[in-house]
């Protein structure tokens, strides 16, 4: 599994500890361990602009380059409508392990989106956990997800 992850200023804390999350659980041997993550910024916290870190991973998910993407800002909600903008992308603003669990059943997100100002790292790490071990169901959400899809085609 190939992960992008993103970031402005106000994640790029969060973003280092979810990074270290992953290394240690490849240390750990654990499945979410077996994920290659690639950060694509921002590489400091100086004032950068969100949009441009959501679109960067939505873009590189859309074209396939990676199989899911993070994205993180102080609220995770700006990052997660900038990622939103691109077409394919379905990212789903996550503060709890049952909704990550949901938005993997459910809506097939293929981007969290994270606020570093809203949760605190262990939670953040108990939500990357759910959103990254749990698969699509399939079933009744495929006609579902079809229909988000076709709203991609409008205009
Ligand atoms: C930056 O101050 C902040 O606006 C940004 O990180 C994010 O919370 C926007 O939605």
């Amino acid at each position: 599994m190939k992960i992008a992850i993103a970031g402005d200023h106000g994640g790029y804390r969060l973003k280092e500890e979810i990074k270290a999350y992953f290394a240690e659980e490849a240390v750990a041997g654990s499945t979410l361990g077996q994920a290659v993550v690639t950060d694509l910024g921002a590489f400091g916290d100086k004032p950068v602009d969100y949009p441009d870190f959501g679109a960067k991973v939505g873009r590189a998910v859309a074209r396939g380059e990676y199989d899911f993407g993070i994205v993180i800002c102080g609220t995770g909600i700006g990052i997660a409508i900038a990622a939103n903008k691109i077409r394919g992308v379905r990212a789903a603003l996550c503060h709890d392990p049952f909704s990550a669990r949901m938005a993997r059943e459910h809506n097939d997100a293929n981007v969290l989106a994270l606020g570093e100002r809203v949760v605190g790292p262990g939670l953040a790490k108990a939500v990357v956990a759910a959103f990254f071990t749990t698969p699509f169901a399939g079933g009744r959400h495929t006609r579902r997800l079809a229909k988000l899809l076709a709203l991609e085609q409008e205009d």
